[in-house]
């Protein structure tokens, strides 16, 4: 593949496993430079490196630690995304109330599924010109107007602030001409999804990529699923 035939470069934040690992897979397959950021190395996100050439760049981060990203923006300087998008995040003991919580379980799940992945796009930003896309992985579980099971409470509470500093991101760079994206994945068989859920990685990662590309230079920003469904906020 020549660079003239590459469709497009996407940035994964949290692509050591899971969705993170599918979505990088699925783009390399439709032949994508994928960057993929991992915390330790990962084999199964190296072995992907096999028959992608040159398309695919690992790279180090823990999203919770500022200089980490701030590297990371050096690290890439001049080069254009179309698609950036944080996937990184982390679940508790979905029984446990929230009120029940250590004050530092709780910190951590909302800093790291709302304020990192915030401060994440925000530094990154400037990489996505008009036209690109900025996404992060929240949840359906993230709906307010969608809590009718409980449960999941700080999960729940942590995506649902991700989706709120979202809104709040898009407004303030409302001219910058790119499109927001909040994601629900679906119920996904990964680590974090467990072996009960409805959907394999690969048809999630498949329709977010899909999703992805139908709504590549829409603009404004939207709650939708790996089907392109609107989730009500
Ligand atoms: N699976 C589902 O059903 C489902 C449903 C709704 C939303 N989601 C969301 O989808 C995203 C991915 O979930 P998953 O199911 O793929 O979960 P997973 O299998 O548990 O993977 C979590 C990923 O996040 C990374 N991560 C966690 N904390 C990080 C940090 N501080 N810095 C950088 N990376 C970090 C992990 O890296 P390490 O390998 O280093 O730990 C791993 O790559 C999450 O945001 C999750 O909340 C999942």
């Amino acid at each position: 593949m020549t660079a003239s035939t590459i469709p497009g470069t996407i940035l994964l934040i949290g692509a050591s496993r899971g969705l993170g690992l599918g979505l990088a897979q699925r783009y390399l397959e439709r032949g994508w430079r994928v960057i993929a950021t991992v915390r330790t190395p990962s084999a199964a996100l190296s072995a992907l490196a096999d028959g992608a050439g040159d398309r695919l760049r690992i790279e180090t981060v823990d999203i919770d630690r500022p200089a980490d990203v701030a590297g990371l923006a050096d690290r890439l300087g001049g080069t254009a995304l179309d698609v950036l998008f944080v996937v990184a995040g982390v679940a508790h003991d979905p029984g446990q109330p929230a009120t029940s919580m250590s004050d530092e379980a709780f910190d951590q799940v909302m800093h790291t599924n709302a304020l990192s992945p915030l401060r994440a796009l925000e530094r990154l930003q400037g990489l996505v010109p008009a036209g690109g896309t900025i996404a992060a992985m929240t949840s359906g579980l993230g709906s307010v107007a969608g809590n009718e099971s409980g449960g999941w409470e700080a999960y729940r509470a942590s995506k649902a602030a991700l989706n709120m500093l979202l809104r709040s991101f898009a407004v303030r760079h409302a001219g910058r001409g790119c499109t927001v994206l909040a994601v629900d994945p679906g119920w996904v068989r990964t680590d974090m999804g467990g072996p009960k859920a409805t959907l394999d990685v690969e048809t999630s990662t498949a329709g977010m990529a899909d999703m992805l590309e139908a709504h590549r230079g829409r603009g404004g920003v939207a709650f939708v699923d790996y089907a392109d469904r609107e989730v009500a906020w």
